[in-house]
């Protein structure tokens, strides 16, 4: 007989259910040197969404197929997302029905990394992924003059740009684009 306690077990697990978030099948290609101030941000992803962060010299191309979500971490150089990570991008095959994310830190950080993010995100469009999320902060920056002042962009990324990072990850978690660009 179906009981009233059956009937509210039903109603508690469909409530559960709904609210729960699909942890996707996905894996993190990360390029971080300079003060590993990406990998501080790709943490904070991989632990939410559940993924295993690689560098690039870990990656075979061609594997990034058998995963429904990859993510795309770097700093910038020179105006770049890191080579290593670009040349595994190139080697990548081409998808179908596969989605990627990009992050990054930089010196510049904020609005002024959407032009770093551009050519990424056309590479991958082009290989067939749907960019389903881009994260960019500013990043501890010794490089060159900085070095002298002490480096530019000091404590960050901050807890703030974590949480904000926590945040990001969340929306990829639900399925729901987001596109952070933090100063
Ligand atoms: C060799 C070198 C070149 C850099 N070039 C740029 C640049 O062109 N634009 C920028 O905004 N930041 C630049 N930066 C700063 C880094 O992007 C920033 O510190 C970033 O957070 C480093 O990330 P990482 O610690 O994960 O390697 C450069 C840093 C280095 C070491």
């Amino acid at each position: 007989m179906f009981t009233w306690l059956q009937s509210t077990k039903i109603r508690v697990t469909y409530t559960l259910l709904k609210g729960a978030c699909v942890q996707v099948n996905s894996v993190i290609i990360l390029f971080s040197y300079h003060h590993k101030n990406t990998e501080k941000i790709a943490e904070v992803i991989a632990k939410v969404i559940g993924s295993e962060i690689k560098t690039p010299a870990q990656t075979d191309p061609s594997s990034l197929a058998n995963f429904d979500l990859v993510g795309f971490g770097s700093g910038v150089y020179y105006n770049k997302f890191g080579k290593e990570l670009l040349e595994v991008l190139e080697k990548i095959p081409q998808v179908t029905g596969k989605k990627a994310f990009i992050f990054g830190t930089s010196g510049r950080g904020g609005n002024g990394a959407a032009k770093f993010h551009r050519s990424l995100k056309e590479k991958l469009q082009s290989k067939g992924f749907t960019v389903v999320g881009e994260f960019h902060c500013p990043g501890f920056d010794t490089w060159g003059p900085f070095k002298i002042v002490g480096g530019a962009n000091k404590g960050r990324p901050n807890a703030d740009d974590l949480k904000q990072a926590k945040t990001f990850a969340q929306s990829l978690q639900k399925n729901e684009p987001s596109v952070l660009y933090i100063e």
